[in-house]
């Protein structure tokens, strides 16, 4: 094994369904977990819900059930949907686990007995939709915008984290750590937003006003607030067969989770605690439907993957997110977008090309990939026998951009497709004298469309191990390095062609009133 990698995603709230935002989010995060396994990585993966806080106690009340009971029917939602696209995590995380409620008690308890947990007094504004107090500054026109939901006056004693003590330390760990946020404009931001002093983060809630939620082990009529119980699970399940990870080498989260909580809640929190900080902290953008914004707030903008993954396969939906966003900058979903990428390069792209080709050995050569020793080579040869795929690949992930690597996979099959138009496999058939020019096409193109199933892998895992059934190879998933060319298939009896993306029915054109 080449060492270990521990990658993480947000966790999301169970208040309402899984949208595409969470959908995407948690596929970027399993391509690269499957693309660190095909560096020969052990691989820790975390992902899940954050089951705790007011909206959920209200969700709850609402439907008239236990918290307890409506988080395990939501978080259900949340596990199946995972499953369905393919995404495999080395454990679901839940904030209810015992396990995890035992560990924030213990940072907690950790933080207040060295003076960084403070009890105070506070009276002022509180927004019960994000679940923080606001003041007079935060008004727009005289009123409070629509993001704070209701705003109560209130006044209370509650626990604060100092964190003012800490930015020093957290800036000069910005500066030395150029890559610690991607892309750059965040980091840019983030250093903005600690020009500023920083405030006390009021961590509890009386339990009369919230009572779901982790009880503070100092003093239990309060219950923790749900960033320093949600933030603690990327530790608390962290430790597979009891052996702590630490640090994580990526942390994936959405730009509105930025700032403050991951870019200055968590990261004080471990300096806090005398932990390593991540290695990589990557925030991706906002998709929006159509031009408006996804959220759960807005019933009309929301695009539920759930009927997608049914329709088109979960690679389909896999694929697009992967290759439409530009990882870190916002992206738009439509379905005439995603309806184009599926036809184009789905449909006739990968799946015309693998179709083809396992058809033509099937047909010309009795399912057995040819060999062809000793042949002079053209270019268009050469360059399917080139490797700089393969390094363009690793490179556009290892620069977090996604896209640009299945833009690397997709022109090397466009360059295999073109290849079956120049050398006219079907004609050369029709001749015996060039029965040894059609060995020589018909192995390129096989090993072409076996690297394929390397190179789109990570990205499109079901897909993947269907081209490898139908080609008769292993259905594991295979090193990064087996893209590389190669002649294993000399003699290699493949197995039946069929075809991996059904066309979509024409779209009937509406009758014309002439
Ligand atoms: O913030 N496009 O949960 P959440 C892309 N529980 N990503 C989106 C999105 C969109 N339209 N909408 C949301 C929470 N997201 C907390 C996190 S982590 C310790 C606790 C992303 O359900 C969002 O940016 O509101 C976040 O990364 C994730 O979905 C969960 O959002
Ligand atoms: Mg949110």
């Amino acid at each position: 094994m080449a060492g270990s990698y521990f990658l993480t995603t947000a966790i999301d709230y169970v208040n309402s369904a899984p949208h595409l935002g969470h959908a995407y989010e948690k596929v970027l995060a399993d391509f690269f977990a499957r693309h660190q396994r095909s560096l020969d990585r052990e691989v820790l993966f975390l992902t899940g819900v954050d089951e705790h806080g007011q909206k959920v106690q209200q969700s709850a009340q609402r439907e008239n059930v236990e918290p307890q009971a409506f988080t395990d029917r939501m978080s259900e939602r949340f596990r199946e949907l995972h499953a369905s696209l393919g995404v495999q995590s080395s454990a679901f995380v839940r904030t209810t686990n015992p396990q995890h409620k035992q560990v924030v008690r213990e940072w907690l308890q950790k933080l207040f007995d060295r003076g960084e947990i403070v009890f105070q007094e506070h009276e002022g504004y509180y927004s019960v939709r994000q679940e923080q107090f606001v003041t007079e500054k935060d008004k727009v026109d005289g009123r409070w915008p629509e993001i704070f939901g209701e705003v109560v006056h209130t006044k209370e004693p509650n626990y604060y984290f100092k964190l003012e003590p800490y930015r020093a330390r957290l800036l000069a760990h910005l500066e030395a750590n150029p890559d610690f946020i991607v892309p750059a404009f965040r980091r840019k931001e983030l250093l903005g937003a600690l020009e500023q002093p920083l405030a006390d983060l009021c961590i509890s809630r009386p339990k009369s006003r919230l009572a779901w939620g982790i009880p503070l082990p100092f003093n239990e009529d309060y219950v923790t607030y749900v960033w320093f119980d949600a933030l603690v699970n990327y530790y608390s399940f962290a430790a597979p067969n009891g052996k702590q990870v630490w640090p994580p080498d990526l942390q994936i989260i959405g730009k509105d989770i930025l700032i403050p909580a991951h870019g200055v809640y968590w990261p004080i929190m471990l300096l806090a605690l005398g932990l390593e900080l991540p290695r990589h902290l990557l925030v991706h953008g906002f998709w929006t439907n159509s031009g408006a914004k996804i959220s759960k707030s807005d019933a009309k903008s929301l695009v539920d993957p759930v009927p997608y993954v049914g329709k088109y396969g979960p690679d389909a939906l896999r694929y697009f997110v992967l290759r439409e966003m530009v990882l870190g900058q916002d992206a738009d979903f439509s379905d005439e977008r995603f309806e184009v990428r599926y036809t184009s390069e789905l449909a006739k792209g990968l799946g015309n090309l693998t179709n083809r080709t396992l058809s033509m050995i099937g047909r010309y050569r009795d399912g057995v990939i040819p060999s062809y020793d000793g042949f002079h080579l053209t270019e268009a040869e050469n360059d399917l026998r080139s490797d700089a795929v393969v390094e363009e690949y690793k490179e556009a992930v290892a620069a977090f951009a996604p896209h640009l690597a299945l833009q690397a996979a997709w022109k090397f099959a466009q360059r295999a497709d073109k290849y079956v138009e120049e050398t006219a496999p079907f004609r050369l058939a029709k001749d015996p004298a060039q029965a040894k020019r059609l060995d020589v096409v018909l192995a390129h193109l096989a090993e072409s469309v076996r690297r394929l199933t390397v190179l789109v892998q990570a990205a499109l895992p079901f897909t993947a191990i269907k081209m490898r059934a139908q080609m008769n190879l292993p259905l594991t998933p295979a090193r990064l390095e087996e893209a590389r060319f190669g002649t294993s298939l000399r003699n290699h009896a493949i197995g039946k062609p069929l075809p991996l993306f059904p066309p979509l029915e024409e779209k009937k054109e509406p009758a014309s009133a002439a």
